[in-house]
C-alpha cells in the first residue's frame, strides 16, 4: 500500500503587535458587540516596521528545522497575497535565513487566500513521487484594509509553516477533494495598492457558492458523508464568516451538527484576525492545541481564496499527534504581543505604505528571531536578531 502522507509537523507567528478591537469599535464609535458578537473577533495582529511576510514565515519555520533539519528539505513552497516583489519568491529569502541547502527549489504561490491549499496539494504529489523527500510549506500573511472601511477591523497578520511528508506524526491527507472555481470580483489586490479592494457583502455570498460547491464536487468525486467528518476547519476572515458558512452547508447537506464540530477552531484567529493563506491552519493548530483528544478523528477542511478558488478535503488525526505538538507555545505568543492604541496602530498602517519606494533602515523593534532591516538599493536586506 501507498505510504500515508501529510503533515508531519506545523509551526506559527504573528506579528510584534496587538490592537484590541474594543479600542477600534471605541475610537471609530461602532458597538462593541458588533466585533466580538457579530464578526466574532476580538483583538487583531499588527506587524511591527521590521517584520513582514518573511520575517514571520522564518519565524514560523525555525523550530520545525531546529525539530527536524534540513537534509530531507527538497522544496519550499511560499503561499501568500501579500507577495513583497513580483518577481522574486519571498520563500528565498526564508531558504538563506534558515541555512536550507541550495539543493533545494523554492518557489511563490498566488490565489489570494487559497494558495497555501494548493501547495499542500502539490507537496503531496511531490512526497508521492520521491516519499524520502519533505516540503516546507509556508503561509505568511499581512492582512491590511483601508482605515475606516467596514472591513478595517477585519486586518490581521500570521503565518504557518509545515512540514510534508511520508509517515506523518500529525496528520494524514486524505486522497479525495472537491474543487470551486468562479471568476468573481469579490476582493482583489491590484498591483499599485498595499490594501485589498474589496466588495463585502459579495465577498460574503461567493465564499458560501464556493463551499457548497466544492462539496458537491467533493461528494461527486467519492468523499465521505458530512456524519463522518469530526471537525470542521474553514477560512476564517473573521470567525463569525466561517460559522455561518457552515450552517449553510449543514442545511446543504441536510446534517444539523452542534457547535463541537467547528467551535474549537476558532481560539487562535478570534486573537489574531485574519491572516488570509494562513488563517485555515491556524483553525487546524487551534484544534490540535486546544482539544483534548482527536486521535483518529477526521477533520474537514475548506480552504477559501477570493477571486475565486475553493477547495473541501480531509485528513485524519493520527496517533500519538501529541508528541509532536508544541504546547502552549502559540499562546505564549499571543499573549506575549505589545499592545498598541488606535492612534499608534493607525501610524504604523499609514507608515506601511511608504516601504517599498525609498532606501529605508529600519527601527529594530521585535524580539523575533529575524527582522526587516531596510531597503537598500530597492532590495530587502534581512537578518537574524541577534
Ligand atoms: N451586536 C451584535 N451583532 C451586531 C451588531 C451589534 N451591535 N451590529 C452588527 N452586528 C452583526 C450584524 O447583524 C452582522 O451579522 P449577520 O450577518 O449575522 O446579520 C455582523 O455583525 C456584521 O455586520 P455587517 O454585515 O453590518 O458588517 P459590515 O457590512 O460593516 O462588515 C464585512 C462586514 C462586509 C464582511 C466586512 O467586515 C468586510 O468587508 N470584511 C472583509 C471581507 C471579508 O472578510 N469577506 C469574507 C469573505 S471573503 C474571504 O473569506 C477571503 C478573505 O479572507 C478576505
Amino acid at each position: 500500500t501507498a505510504p500515508q502522507i501529510g503533515l508531519i509537523d506545523l509551526s506559527v507567528a504573528t506579528g510584534h503587535h496587538v490592537v484590541s478591537l474594543t479600542d477600534l469599535a471605541v475610537a471609530t464609535g461602532v458597538d462593541p458587540a458588533k466585533y466580538h458578537v457579530g464578526i466574532g473577533q476580538d483583538e487583531m495582529s499588527l506587524l511591527a516596521p521590521d517584520e513582514d511576510i518573511v520575517t514571520m514565515a522564518a519565524t514560523a519555520a525555525a523550530p520545525i528545522i531546529e525539530r527536524h533539519g534540513t537534509s530531507k528539505i527538497r522544496t519550499v513552497l511560499f503561499a501568500t497575497e501579500s507577495g513583497i516583489d513580483q518577481s522574486k519568491a519571498a520563500g528565498v529569502y526564508v531558504h538563506q535565513l534558515l541555512g536550507l541547502p541550495s539543493g533545494c527549489r523554492v518557489v511563490e504561490m498566488k490565489q489570494a487566500c487559497y494558495s497555501a491549499t494548493a501547495g499542500l496539494q502539490a507537496a503531496l504529489g511531490m512526497v508521492a513521487r520521491n516519499p524520502d523527500e519533505q516540503v516546507l510549506l509556508i503561509a505568511s500573511d499581512n492582512a491590511r484594509y483601508d482605515v475606516d472601511s467596514a472591513a478595517e477591523a477585519t486586518q490581521g497578520a500570521g503565518a504557518v509553516a509545515m512540514l510534508i511528508g511520508a509517515d506523518p506524526a500529525l496528520l494524514a491527507i486524505e486522497p479525495v477533494t472537491g474543487v470551486h472555481t468562479a471568476d468573481v470580483d469579490d476582493f482583489w489586490r491590484p498591483n499599485d495598492r498595499s490594501t485589498a479592494v474589496v466588495d463585502g457583502r459579495l465577498s460574503v455570498t461567493a465564499y458560501v457558492d464556493s463551499l457548497l460547491g466544492a462539496w458537491d464536487d467533493y461528494q461527486a468525486r467519492g468523499g465521505v458523508a458530512a456524519e463522518e467528518i469530526d471537525r470542521f476547519c474553514l477560512h476564517q476572515p473573521f470567525t463569525r464568516m466561517a460559522a455561518k458558512a457552515f450552517a449553510q452547508l449543514s442545511n446543504h447537506t441536510g446534517v444539523t451538527r452542534d457547535d463541537t464540530v467547528i467551535s474549537s477552531t476558532f481560539t487562535y484567529n478570534r486573537r489574531i484576525g485574519n491572516s488570509y493563506t494562513a488563517s485555515l491552519y491556524f483553525a487546524l493548530a487551534s484544534v490540535l492545541d486546544n482539544e483534548a483528544d482527536v486521535a483518529g478523528r477526521r477533520i474537514g477542511f475548506f480552504s477559501y481564496g477570493s477571486g475565486s478558488v475553493g477547495e473541501l478535503f480531509t485528513a485524519v488525526v493520527q496517533p500519538g499527534y501529541r508528541k509532536a505538538l508544541r504546547p502552549g507555545a502559540v499562546t505564549a505568543q499571543l499573549d506575549a504581543r505589545v499592545p498598541v492604541d488606535v492612534p499608534e496602530y493607525r501610524r504604523i498602517h499609514a507608515a506601511a505604505e511608504l516601504a517599498s519606494d525609498v532606501d529605508v533602515k529600519t527601527p529594530h523593534v521585535t524580539a523575533a528571531p529575524f527582522r526587516f532591516a531596510g531597503i537598500v538599493g530597492r532590495a530587502r536586506r534581512y537578518e537574524r536578531n541577534s
